[in-house]
């Protein structure tokens, strides 16, 4: 394992930091311009994204001296409006849970136990054992990693996935949906 080092963003101008000079955006595009999301994604959309994270939320990064190699950001499901409204229903309370809104390694880092830490080091920040993310129904590696956790399909009695379809600017140049199922985490 390298010498890596997991650091929470602490307020915007560390966050400018990291994406002033593309560091943060090269890597998130790196994550998610491939499959299964193929998204076409802008600096100024990704970088908004992550001053929203960090507004309302918890970010880590994780870091290989000067590289940015992961990533990983948390905050209350009510601050997720859309997936709020898909969920609510399904959950006893859902305005107790976290929502798990991002994570990612890059592509040479993998395997290596980065999201793992990553995870780790966020639940032990969050003040709630209760979450929920959002992940592609075809996203085996994200399906994976936090079935280990013990993230669990959210579903209706008879075992038929809670979805949502998610409208994004794909590489072939035009909007699509891709399908999505959510997980849920309570410890
Ligand atoms: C999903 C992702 C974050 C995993 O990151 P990672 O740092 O490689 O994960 P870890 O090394 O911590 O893996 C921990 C465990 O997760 C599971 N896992 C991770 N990647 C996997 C894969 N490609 N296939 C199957 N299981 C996988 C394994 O159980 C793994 O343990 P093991 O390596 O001992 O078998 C990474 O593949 C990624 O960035 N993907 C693109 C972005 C993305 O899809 N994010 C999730 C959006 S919801």
């Amino acid at each position: 394992m390298k010498d890596l080092q997991y650091i929470q963003v602490a307020d915007t101008n560390m966050l400018s930091m990291y994406f002033n000079d593309g560091r943060l955006y090269e890597l998130y595009d790196l994550c998610f311009n491939t499959a299964p999301y193929f998204e076409d994604l802008k600096g100024n959309d990704v970088c908004k994204m992550f001053e929203e994270y960090l507004k309302n939320g918890i970010l880590y990064l994780c870091l290989d001296d000067e590289k940015t190699v992961g990533f990983i950001a948390t905050m209350p499901l009510l601050c997720k409006k859309d997936v709020y409204e898909v969920v609510k229903e399904h959950l006893v309370d859902a305005s107790k849970y976290w929502y798990h809104a991002d994570i990612g390694t890059h592509p040479q880092y993998r395997r290596m136990g980065i999201a793992k830490i990553l995870f780790q080091t966020m639940l032990a920040k969050i003040p709630s054992s209760h979450i929920v993310m959002r992940t592609h129904e075809k996203n085996e590696a994200s399906i994976s990693l936090h079935s280990g956790f013990g993230f669990k399909r959210l579903t209706l009695a008879d075992g038929t996935p809670i979805i949502q379809d998610v409208h994004q600017l794909r590489k072939a140049g035009h909007i699509e949906p891709d399908r999505r199922i959510f997980l849920i985490y309570e410890k």
